[in-house]
Order: C-alpha cells, then structure tokens, then sequence
C-alpha cells in the first residue's frame, strides 16, 4: 500500500500511509481522534494550545498505547509564548520522545526551527498568505500548510481563498504544501493536488466524525449547516474566526453581545452541546459534510475518491496521445 503515494513528499516526511493530515485543533485533536486517523492511515495532529505539559504528555501516551502508526504534534507558537518555561519543557519532550513530524502555527516560526531541525524534527508552518509562505521559507522550514478563508478556526484579517491561495504559493515556492481548508474527500483532495498542493490537512471533516470527542449536537450542527452556514468574526487585535452562525454568533455581529454573551466553547459546546449559546467554529466544508463518520471510512473514502478524481480525468484524454507522449 506504501507505493501507492510512492515519491510525495509529504508521505516521505510524515510516514504515513497517505499524504492526509487531521488538522490541530484545540481540544478535539487529542488521543481519541488522533491516534484513530493516524491508525487509518492518514497523519493525525495532536494539539497542544493549553500549554501543560501534563496533559501534553497524557494524550501522548494515549496516542502511543493506541497506535504504533506515526503521528505529529503542534505547537501554537502565541499560545506557548504566554509561558515560556512551558513551552520549553513542552518542546524538549517532543524532540526526547521521538516526534518526526512538528507543525507550528499563529506566529513566527523563526522561534523554533532551528532547535526543531537540529533534532532532527521535519518542521511544516500554517500560513493564511503569500507573504506569510515566503516568510515562512526563509525561516527554514520544511513545508507550509497553507490555509485558505475557507477553513475553520481562527484566521487572517486578508481573506484569500484556497483557489488562488493555492496556487500563488505553489508559483513562488518549492516546499512541499499541505492544502487545508474547504476540503473533506478524494474530489477536494485531487483538486488541491491540482492547484498544486502535495497532500491536505481536514479539520472540519474530523470533527464531524464518530471518534470526535465533541457532543454530537456540534457534529449535527456541522452536517446541517449548508454553504452559507458559517460566517466570519472579528477576532481582536488582528484577527478573524469562522463561526457557525448560531444565535450567539448573530448576536456578537449585531454587537448584542453585552446582552446574552457566548458560552465557554469547551464546556458549553464540546461537553454540553449547547450549539446555539456559543460560536463552534467550523469551515465552509460543513456544506458538503452530509453524515457523522467513522474516521477510517473518512480516510478511505477519500483515497478512493482521490484514485476515481484522477482516473476520470485522465480518461479525457485520447488515447493516441498519451501513447504518442509515452511510447
Ligand atoms: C473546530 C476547529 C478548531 C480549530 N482549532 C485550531 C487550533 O487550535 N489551532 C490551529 O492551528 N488551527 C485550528 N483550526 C484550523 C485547522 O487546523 C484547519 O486549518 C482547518 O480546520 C482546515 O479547514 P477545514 O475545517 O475546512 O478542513 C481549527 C479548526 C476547527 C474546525
């Protein structure tokens, strides 16, 4: 099966079966989820936002105990920053307990490359922008994960979507890219490949799934929510987030906030699942996720469709000239 991506790049740095990542997400990308996607195949991504270094190393464990298959680790740069002893002890476990595969997001990755790379660490950053992708290459790292206005999460004050954003990158840069944003099967990951990615990160399409530790409202909420169900926040001082539009979301825009404020998203949404009382974010993906799934059929399901994408494009083409091209 390994042959089957035989040459991308991301499956040479990763070691997974399938260049698919399960995008960070805090909370949600622990060992549960986690290690199910990384044992499907794909590579999953284990968050590490709350900055403890005790339940970093208790979902690691889980993950390990679960799975012998690779997975990677996270490192939110501006979330770790706020305690730097932390953050060290965080990275110094990472690098001791054998993770090949780092991704680093919100802030500059220059803070940790060069100690990542020394140990031996492949190293992929998250950018919103062109100008975050050369950055970001010039900070040494190994690959980009690039984000477009799609996505869920929390995002850019600019907002390029992953068409343009794609390729953009793709033009001026040689790193290997990780697409992630508006995707959640083979037709999205076959078009990314196209716009010149090398594999894809999902996040929305995880949370959706049976080994999501969130109430299963949320995940209903992201099957029902159609194209136009998710809208975009101003998330100060420079950022922005995608919501589903949820009373409170619909209050916070109406600036009513002050008279119902959101709930807490951990306890309010992802524990009691009160959908409407907080603002779950989610990606514009939510309109082509149609069932809650099981993470290996989510991974498999998308491989084929990738194989059936790329087969009904190239039966476009005549079969003279491919001959003639291929003697
Ligand atoms: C529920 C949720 C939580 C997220 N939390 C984080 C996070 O903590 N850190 C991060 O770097 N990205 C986070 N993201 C963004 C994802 O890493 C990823 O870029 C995004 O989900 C890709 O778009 P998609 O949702 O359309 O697949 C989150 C996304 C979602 C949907």
């Amino acid at each position: 099966m390994t042959e089957m991506f035989g040459g991308n790049r991301l499956v040479a740095h990763t070691g997974a079966r399938y260049p698919i990542l399960q995008a960070p997400m805090t909370w949600i990308a622990r060992a549960q989820l986690t290690a199910a996607v990384s044992a499907a195949g794909g590579l999953g991504i284990m968050e590490t936002s709350s900055v403890d270094l005790g339940i970093t190393r208790r979902e690691f464990e889980a993950i390990r105990a679960a799975t012998d298959r690779p997975f990677g680790v996270n490192l939110p740069i501006l979330f770790l920053r706020q305690n730097e002893e932390m953050e060290r002890a965080i990275i110094d476990w990472v690098i001791e307990h054998g993770v090949r595969f780092v991704t680093t997001s919100a802030g500059n990755p220059r803070r940790h490359v060069e100690q990542l790379k020394e140990a031996g660490v492949i190293v992929y950053h998250a950018v919103p922008t062109l100008d975050a992708a050369l950055k970001a290459e010039d900070a040494g790292v190994d690959g980009l994960i690039v984000e477009g206005a799609e996505s869920g999460g929390i995002r850019n004050q600019e907002e390029v979507n992953s068409f343009v954003l794609l390729q953009a990158v793709r033009e001026r840069v040689d790193l290997p890219i990780v697409a992630a944003g508006g995707i959640v099967d083979g037709r999205g990951m076959a078009a990314a490949m196209a716009l010149g990615a090398d594999g894809i990160a999902m996040g929305t399409r995880f949370v959706a799934s049976v080994e999501s530790p969130v109430h299963q409202n949320y995940k209903e909420a992201i099957v029902d929510a159609g194209a136009d169900g998710t809208m975009m926040l101003p998330r100060p001082p420079r950022a922005k987030f995608r919501t589903l539009k949820t009373r409170a979301a619909l209050a916070a825009a109406a600036n009513e906030e002050a008279v119902a404020p959101p709930r807490n998203l951990i306890d309010g949404l992802y524990i009691e699942g009160d959908v409407e009382n907080t603002m779950g974010t989610a990606g514009q993906s939510s309109a082509l996720i149609h069932e809650v799934k099981a993470v290996q059929s989510i991974v498999e399901e998308t491989v084929q469709g990738f194989w059936r994408e790329i087969e009904r494009l190239a039966a476009m083409r005549p079969a003279a000239e491919h001959k003639r091209n291929h003697p």
